[in-house]
Order: structure tokens, then sequence, then C-alpha cells
């Protein structure tokens, strides 16, 4: 059965029960709006490990001044019982000043990684997830933590932090759950209009095409150019990046001759889609 815990206390009180039973204790981060995406991270705790706690906290701190702190999608009633019917052990729902209660000044900053790309574009957004995951980390000390592909340069920031930090925790990274004409799925996606909707795979299609070319001996750099004149051309208002990277350090890439990830970020009207593939 599901337990609803608000405080670090009673976090920590119900995960000592667990360790005192002998049993393993995975950690799966959200901030609600929960989607199939996130369900697929529970499941992938639930296979691993034998409790799963599940947290839910929009955390103020990854959301720039003029970002959607104030309009995030909420609806912490229907996700506790996606959490409960997935058969999660125990959400973790602190308020903010839980999380950071006044006087609070340290943050986890990951520099180069957490620099570029998302990083350029939202000054700010890794550092704020930086210091809620390793918060966290800490206060729940779990054997793994998971986290979606979705976010890619995300995952490889908290992989980062963890062993620069020497959090001792497994990061699982669970793939993207995809609608049917191939949309990642994100609780933004609830921002778009019907006519954005229609636009909105162009995103998946153009980045797969870019992957499927350097795959078959095609030019990073100039594959990554076809790719973000095809999303402007396809209906997107405007363009954040469309990069070809090395699939563990997000280097630029000249050649597929290690691993590779095409990754994206553009626009419909006031809504930034992210998506990314490996080549
Ligand atoms: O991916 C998210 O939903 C958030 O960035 C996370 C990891 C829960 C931290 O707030």
């Amino acid at each position: 059965m599901l337990r609803t815990v608000h405080t670090i206390e009673d976090l920590r009180g119900e995960i000592r029960t667990w360790r005192q039973a002998g049993e393993t204790v995975g950690l799966v981060p959200t901030m609600g709006a929960l989607h199939e995406g996130h369900l697929s991270l529970v499941r992938q705790s639930r296979a691993k490990v034998m409790r799963t706690c599940a947290t839910l906290f929009v955390n103020p701190k990854q959301f720039g001044p003029n970002e959607d702190l104030d309009t995030y999608p909420r609806d912490e009633a229907k996700d506790a019982a996606k959490l409960a019917d997935e058969g999660v052990d125990l959400l973790f729902q602190p308020a903010p000043d839980e999380v950071y209660p006044s006087g609070f000044s340290t943050s986890v900053q990951v520099g180069g990684l957490g620099d570029i790309l998302e990083g350029e574009h939202r000054p700010g957004f890794f550092t704020g997830v930086a210091t809620v995951v390793t918060k966290l980390l800490l206060q729940s000390l779990p054997d793994v933590a998971v986290f979606g592909e979705k976010d890619y340069q995300q995952l490889l920031v908290i992989r980062r932090l963890t062993r620069d930090l020497n959090i001792p925790v497994r990061i699982e990274a669970v793939p993207i759950v995809r609608e049917a004409d191939g949309l990642a799925l994100s609780s933004r996606n609830a921002y778009l209009t019907p006519d954005e909707r229609a636009i909105a795979p162009v995103l998946f299609g153009t980045i797969s095409q870019v992957a499927e070319n350097i795959g078959r001996g095609a030019l990073p750099q100039e594959q990554a150019e076809w790719g973000r004149d095809q999303l402007l051309r396809g209906g997107f208002t405007s363009l954040d990046y469309l990069s070809v990277r090395d699939a563990e350090t997000l280097d630029a890439v000249d050649n597929a001759a290690r691993p590779a990830r095409v990754l994206a970020a553009a626009n419909l009207g006031p809504t930034r889609l992210i998506d990314n593939v490996s080549v």
C-alpha cells in the first residue's frame, strides 16, 4: 500500500524500517504530472529492488525567471493513484521549505557537462537539478535511482555528480516512451494546441533521420545543419539546438566512430520540446 510522507525525518524512518528488514531500495524522483514515461521508471525500479520510493517535488531551483514554475501541470491526487496502482511503496512529497529551509545556501554545480546544450539555453537549470537530486539521494540513500533517457543530458549530469561526490547509488537509465506518432512523452506536451501537437512529431522524425544518415556514413555537422533546417520548415517556430554529440561526454563529434547521440531542443510557440536518439 502506498504511504505518503512529507518530511525528511519520516522518509528516513520508513527507509530505515526497510533496511532493518534487509530490503533493497529504489528511488524514482519526479516533478509529478505523471505519464507512462514516469511509470516506466517505477517499473524499472520495482524490477531491480524490493522497495520503491517515488518523490514528487516541483523543484523551484530548476526553473528560470521566465519559465513555467507557476503553471507547471500539477495533479497530486491523480499522481498518487497512479503510483499506488504501480505498486510504489512510498511517496515523498515535501513542501518547498522542507527541501529549502530558510537560509539554504548550498548548490551543486556540475561544470562542463552542465554548461552546454540545455545548460547554455537554461542557465541555472542543471545546478537546480543537481542540487535537488543530490539532496534526494542523500535523504534516502537508495541502492538504485532511476531516470529517463528523455532528459539525456540530465541523466549524464546525475551520473557525473554521483561519481564525483562518491554517492553510493547505481543510476539506472530507462528508454524514452513515445506516442504512436513518435512524440516523446512529456508533462509539457499538455501545453500544445491541436495544431502544434500535429507538428510536434517532426522533432523525432527529423533527429531519427539525422541519426540514420550518420549511421550510413553522412557527416554529423552537415546532418545537424540539415536537421535544423527541416525542423523550421516542418513548422517549429525556433530552435535552441540540434547537435550530434558523443553519447558519454557530449563532446561534439565529427564522425560516428564512437557511440553518438543526436539531441535537440525546439520551440513550438511558447512550448519548448526536447528529444534525443542514439546514432
Ligand atoms: O526530470 C525531472 O522530472 C526532474 O528534473 C527531477 C530529476 C525530478 C529533479 O527535479
